[in-house]
């Protein structure tokens, strides 16, 4: 058993989710509120470490009116466990889970990072030998009451998820502007496929302007 997982992330005509230097704030307001809305409704949001290192996020639903009680599980995939101990997601506004990978378990099990974390109530899931394994940590989200979890980067990540099958729908927001270069962080990122008739096929459900942009939610035909 597994969650079902909705991606959502914002990103400019061209596809970036973030410019070469990192810069990544595309959204409008609306759109803010839409996603704290998905936050809202559910159990967890999961991001990769790439993002907790580019973007420091607080991972709450805090732009739109809510309780503690409201803030979802904060999930980081993160196989070193290089969470920075004073990073926002590990602070007290929300439960967080670190899922790491078995190969660095023991040393850092050894740290003092560790030990201020578990301290502050951080969970640890290791799995994997030097990668985080997604589907033994979504079979372990599911089991710790996660039925519904927001998956909100980065580029790897996504691209990860959905090559194991394990993303439900994509909600995008699709902002008017362009921000180009061949290094900046696309959609999805990853190795990608070789071949077109391998590409992870999409069914369009839904899709509106909203404020300066525009949402397209998809299903993802998983096979
Ligand atoms: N516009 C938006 O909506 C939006 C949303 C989110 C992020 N972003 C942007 O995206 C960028 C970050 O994306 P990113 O691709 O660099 O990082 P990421 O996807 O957030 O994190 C990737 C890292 O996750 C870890 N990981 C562990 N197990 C994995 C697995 N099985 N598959 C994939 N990754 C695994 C890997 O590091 P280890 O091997 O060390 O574990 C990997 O390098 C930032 O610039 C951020 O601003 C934009």
């Amino acid at each position: 058993m597994r969650p079902y997982v909705i991606l959502n992330a914002a990103m400019t005509l061209d596809g970036k989710i973030a410019t070469r230097t990192g810069s990544s704030n595309i959204s409008g307001k609306e759109d803010l509120e839409r996603v704290h809305q998905i936050r809202k409704g559910c159990d967890g949001i999961m991001v990769g470490i790439g993002t907790v290192i580019a973007d420091d996020p607080r991972l709450t639903v805090h732009k739109i009116d809510a309780r503690p009680e409201d803030n979802p599980v904060r999930i980081v995939v993160d196989s070193r466990c290089r969470t920075p101990v004073d990073s926002r997601i590990t602070n007290s506004d929300a439960k967080t889970i670190i899922a790491g990978a078995n190969e660095y378990k023991e040393e850092y099990m050894k740290t003092d990072a560790y030990e201020t974390l578990k301290k502050r109530g951080v969970k640890f899931f290791f799995s994997g030998a030097e990668r985080v394994d997604l589907k033994a940590l979504m079979n372990y989200l599911h089991e710790e009451g996660i039925e519904k979890l927001m998956l909100e980067g980065g580029a790897t990540l996504n691209f990860s998820m959905i090559k194991s099958g394990l993303i439900d729908e994509i909600s995008i927001c699709v902002a008017p502007m362009v921000a180009g270069g061949a290094n900046a962080t696309t959609f999805f990122d990853g190795d990608g496929f070789d071949e077109m008739d391998d590409a992870v096929k999409l069914e369009l459900i839904d899709y509106y302007p909203l404020g300066k942009d525009f949402i397209l939610n998809y299903r993802v035909l998983n096979d």
